[in-house]
């Protein structure tokens, strides 16, 4: 009798929300108090609106409504969790972490919780850490939340980076489940993380609790991103089909980090992936940092694009400089 292929744990997505609050600001705001136009905004970056957080919202607020519209949708309970990771540059506060502030939130009292900072990756790197954790088999179902409120850390009078960001938060569940350790398994199949020290001044926030004791601004030299952005995000993503014996002809969806149009344009095209199959939604909510994978993974799947047993690529790139990618199978 032949052996059966050797099983493993996977991670498979069983519940997806987000949350956006709810003023928005269009370009037309914008250029009410800043020397832009939505003309400039709109072939630039391909951002038409962005939602802004109440001044009593903070990031907690905004994962945990997210995280509890995805475990609804998981029709699970916050006691069936056993892992919260939320991934944000923006905390309430210096400490405690955001996480666990959902985890109270959602009256969760077993588990860990933890923060993850890789900015604008910050998603992706929290998918690939549960992943670990859950196929290892030390945890069996995770939270995964990438929230923001970026809107805080803007200069307001910089109108090269304060149109760009927007505030929100995703959440998607995770749970460990058997697999037959093949492309054909659902769940995240593979995830391939990378940084760089060295780009730090390109993009960052000039203030800290140890440095200047203050928040602190939002910084970008733009187009040395761009330059950037691009190469990086294509070496993951192949590396990622590398991995697991497929190409982008497999793919259903291509769901990339949402911070401009032109990029997630010229990242498909030099990945041979087809127009057709790129979820943006750069034009909603302009780039929501560790929010804009899984906001744009709930808007492609509530209209019905995402479906499951769909083969669907994540990647993001942003500060440090940051960059990863996953292979998830819905
Ligand atoms: O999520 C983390 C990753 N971040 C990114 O991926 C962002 C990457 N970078 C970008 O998306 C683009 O570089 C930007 C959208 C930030 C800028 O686009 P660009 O085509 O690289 O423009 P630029 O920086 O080269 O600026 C072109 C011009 C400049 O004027 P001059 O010097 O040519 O006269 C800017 O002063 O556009 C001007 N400009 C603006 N004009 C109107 C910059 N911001 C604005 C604005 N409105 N808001």
């Amino acid at each position: 009798m032949p052996h059966a292929a050797p099983g493993r744990l996977r991670s498979v997505v069983t519940g997806l929300g987000c949350y956006l609050p709810k003023r928005i600001v269009s370009n037309a705001d914008l250029e009410k108090c800043l020397d832009t136009t939505d003309e400039w905004i709109v072939q630039r970056t391909g951002i038409r609106q962005r939602h802004v957080a109440a001044e009593d919202e903070p990031t907690s607020q905004l994962a945990l409504l997210a995280a509890k519209a995805a475990l609804a949708d998981a029709g699970i309970a916050a006691a069936d969790l056993d892992l919260v990771i939320v991934a944000t540059s923006t905390p309430d506060y210096t400490f405690p972490a955001v996480a666990v502030q959902v985890q109270a939130g959602l009256g969760m009292t077993n588990g860990v919780a933890f923060d993850l900072q890789a900015v604008c990756s910050g998603f992706v790197f929290a998918v690939a850490t549960a992943d670990k954790f859950l196929t290892s088999g030390s945890h069996r179902r995770a939270l995964v939340v990438g929230a923001e409120t970026f809107s805080r850390l803007l200069d307001w009078s910089d109108r090269s980076t304060c149109v760009l960001f927007g505030d929100g938060a995703g959440a998607i569940v995770l749970e460990a489940r058997p697999g037959q350790g093949t492309a054909s398994d659902r769940g995240v199949l593979t995830s391939h993380l990378r940084s760089d020290g060295r780009h730090r001044e390109k993009l960052y926030v000039d203030g800290g609790p140890s440095t200047t004791r203050s928040v602190g601004h939002l910084r970008m030299a733009g187009r040395e991103v761009f330059r950037h952005a691009v190469g990086m995000v294509a070496d993951v993503v192949t590396d990622a089909f590398s991995a697991t014996g497929t190409t982008a002809a497999d793919l259903d969806w291509f769901v990339p980090h949402q911070a401009n149009k032109r990029i997630i344009e010229a990242s498909a095209e030099k990945l041979a992936i087809a127009p057709e199959k790129v979820v943006c939604t750069v034009d909603l909510h302009a780039n929501t940092s560790a929010a804009s994978v899984p906001l744009a993974l709930s808007v492609a799947r509530d209209d019905g694009r995402i479906k499951p047993g769909d083969l669907v690529m994540i990647e993001a790139m942003g500060g440090g400089f940051t960059w990863g990618s996953a292979l998830i199978r819905w």
